[in-house]
């Protein structure tokens, strides 16, 4: 297993970068923009192959790494439900799994500091983002935080997990590192309180100045999804009423990039087959299964995911092998939902 605890030192964000095994897949949480460098080169030397980079919420004291890293890796990029980012590869909600190779981690909904702020749980380690910190949590005073859902989140959510889960906050004023959810239940000085209503009144009372960074930090974690209009311009797009009139043509296959998961929470188009965008590097190269469905059937490869972002690098990725007729469906399943078209459960 590998695990790196890592420190961007101006705005005292944790980002960590997690992987089953040297050679394998990664994620990476709360990856702050100004140290995405330092996070290829460790990829690079620990010959480990970004998957997926989280954000436990839409942060208002640094700039994202999320996009950058998409930009430059081809990663999935993961964000609450409830996140009002334009545009992110997929979205979670409570009890939602994100795998990897060797890596499964449970999404826990922990509304409070913000109202899209989400923990991850992998194995005995929690991710906690602005939630709980060692000896503190985030506050609630703007990008519609509560304190009371803050109270039920801490209270009711994390400290349910048992007491030797390691805690791993998403910054640290003081120079702590990891504490545990038994640790911070005796000794957080903002837990000792009798009552909700004991919470949410220290929280009103805190009179924090805001963020050095937020005015122009959240405006571009608000920005951070990947263009798709140039592929648009390409002719490499269909709107969802295009694609549902070529599904069923013998010239089309549309071709579902999303996990299983997501399958089965929103359900899938007919006659669609799943090619999971973790194997396509493998499947568009020559002798790779969409290579050859493309090529033997003389057949336009339509990819779809869930907001467009993984299917319109998909598109690129196939043409750089030499497959000619490949699209997508812009806005992938939201669009289609909008747009009325029919979506079948996953049995
Ligand atoms: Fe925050």
């Amino acid at each position: 297993m590998i695990f790196r605890q890592l420190f961007d030192y101006q705005s005292w964000t944790y980002t960590y970068l997690i992987a089953s095994k040297k050679g394998g897949e990664a994620i990476i949480i709360d990856p702050v923009l100004d140290r995405v460098d330092r996070y290829i080169q460790l990829l690079d030397e620990l010959d480990l192959k970004l998957v997926k980079a989280l954000d436990t919420h839409v942060h208002a004291d640094h700039i994202t790494g999320l996009g950058a890293l998409r930009d430059r890796t081809h990663c999935v990029t993961v964000m609450s439900e409830k996140s009002a980012v334009d545009v992110v590869s997929m979205r979670v909600e409570d009890g939602d799994i994100i795998d990897a190779e060797g890596i499964s981690i449970k999404t826990l909904y922990t509304p409070g500091h913000t109202d899209d702020s989400v923990c991850y749980l992998w194995e005995d380690k929690v991710f906690t983002g602005d939630t709980l910190f060692i000896r503190g949590s985030g506050r609630t005073d703007f990008q519609h935080g509560n304190p009371g859902d803050q109270y039920d989140s801490i209270f009711n959510k994390l400290l349910t997990l048992p007491d030797d889960t390691l805690v791993y906050p998403g910054h640290d004023y003081k120079g702590d590192t990891v504490s545990t959810i038994g640790e911070e239940r005796a000794h957080n000085p903002r837990l000792q309180v009798a009552s909700r209503d004991e919470y949410i009144e220290q929280m009103n009372n805190l009179h924090l100045d805001n963020p050095k960074m937020m005015d122009v930090a959240v405006p571009a974690n608000l920005s951070i999804g990947l263009s798709q209009d140039e592929i648009e311009e390409l002719g490499w797009s269909y709107s969802p009423a295009d694609a549902d009139r070529l599904s069923g043509s013998d010239d089309h296959l549309l071709i579902d990039l999303r996990d299983t998961g997501e399958r089965k929470h929103h359900g899938i188009i007919h006659g669609a087959i799943h090619a999971p965008y973790a194997d396509l590097e493998e499947n568009v190269r020559p002798g790779g299964m969409l290579f050859e469905l493309a090529r033997s059937g003389d057949k336009t490869l339509v990819f779809y995911c869930a907001y467009g972002e993984r299917s319109a690098m998909a598109v690129r990725a196939a043409k750089d092998e030499g497959i000619e007729n490949a699209a997508h469906l812009k806005g992938g399943i939201d669009a289609w939902k909008n747009a009325g078209c029919a979506l079948e459960q996953l049995g």
